[in-house]
């Protein structure tokens, strides 16, 4: 098993990292989420919290059936909890996987046992002497710096190797979006055009992704927000004085988090108009 590379995270990085790991056990104890993942929301399935899971697990399936059939061994960089590795190790793919998150590498770790190596670091930084015929980007590629991020894929690909990435991009508006994330889709192809990578398949997936946001926003609408306000009473309440202090030091934060999570302006046509949402799939080619 790989050691655990500590490096010095910036202050978003680490907020992110901790979004995603409270993400995991909130979904996982509420609503028995396995995956950390966008859903592939098929045509009759019902846009409804309850069908999260079953949407996951449609995105989990829709994405091996995506591996090429020559492939034998991936890499999964930004492993989450380990269920996509674990999907393919049991049909008979070795996987390694790379996670920067101490958390989230336990999680993969108990449910990958020895059958997979870990790497615990940032993918950037990744040593290995392994070369694998598949490195796949669920829903990490977004997080990585793209030409960093080429480079590394291109050098630890054997070489009929193909790099798999599954996320959302940033489509070209003048309007900017309140739905955060993603590289721009453009920028994102004309850096790869740079690279001796050939695409083989481009499958915009958005149509069948954006129902999450609906789900997330009516989450935070009939959920999260009332329970929020529910414990501010009860906090002025309490601690009346405390409270209006907190308030008054940190209203500026405080109106930043309301603006971000409880607008409710984050919706599926939003996420349409300003989200690509792609299942790339590329073969390193003979280099120029
Ligand atoms: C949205 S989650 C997706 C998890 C998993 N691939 C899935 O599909 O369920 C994003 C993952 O990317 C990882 N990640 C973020 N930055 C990374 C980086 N620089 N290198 C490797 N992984 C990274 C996070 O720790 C997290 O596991």
């Amino acid at each position: 098993m790989a050691g655990r590379i500590i490096v010095k995270k910036d202050k978003r990085t680490v907020s992110r990292e901790i979004g995603l790991e409270i993400g995991s056990i909130c979904g996982k104890y509420f609503l028995k989420l396995n995956h950390l993942h966008y859903g592939y929301w098929t045509d009759g399935l019902e846009v409804d919290i309850a069908n999260v899971h079953i949407a996951q697990e449609n995105y989990a399936n829709f994405l091996i059936s995506h591996i090429p059939e020559s492939a034998k061994k991936i890499l999964d960089v930004g492993c989450g909890t380990g269920q996509i590795a674990k999907k393919l190790i049991d049909k008979g793919y070795m996987v390694d996987c790379v996670s920067p998150s101490h958390f989230l590498a336990g999680q993969a770790r108990k449910l990958l046992g020895n059958s997979s190596n870990i790497f615990e670091c940032f993918y950037e930084k990744l040593q290995t002497e392994n070369r694998y015929d598949v490195i796949l980007f669920s829903e990490s590629f977004q997080y990585i710096d793209i030409e960093e991020g080429l480079r590394k894929t291109l050098s630890l690909l054997n070489p009929d190797g193909y790099m798999l990435i599954c996320d959302l991009f940033r489509k070209k508006t003048i309007e900017k979006s309140d739905i955060s994330g993603g590289h721009q889709l453009e920028l994102f192809q004309d850096t790869v055009s740079e690279y001796p990578l050939t695409i083989i398949k481009d499958l915009d997936i958005t149509e069948k992704t954006a129902p999450n946001i609906d789900v997330i926003n009516d989450m935070f609408k009939n959920a999260v927000h009332p329970t929020v306000i529910l414990v501010q009473q009860l906090l002025e309440n309490r601690y009346h004085f405390m409270s209006k202090c907190i308030k008054w030091l940190y209203r500026k934060k405080i109106s930043k988090i309301n603006r971000k999570y409880f607008n409710y302006e984050k919706t599926g046509e939003k996420f349409k108009k300003f989200k690509s949402y792609r299942l790339l799939l590329y073969k390193k080619s003979d280099s120029r």
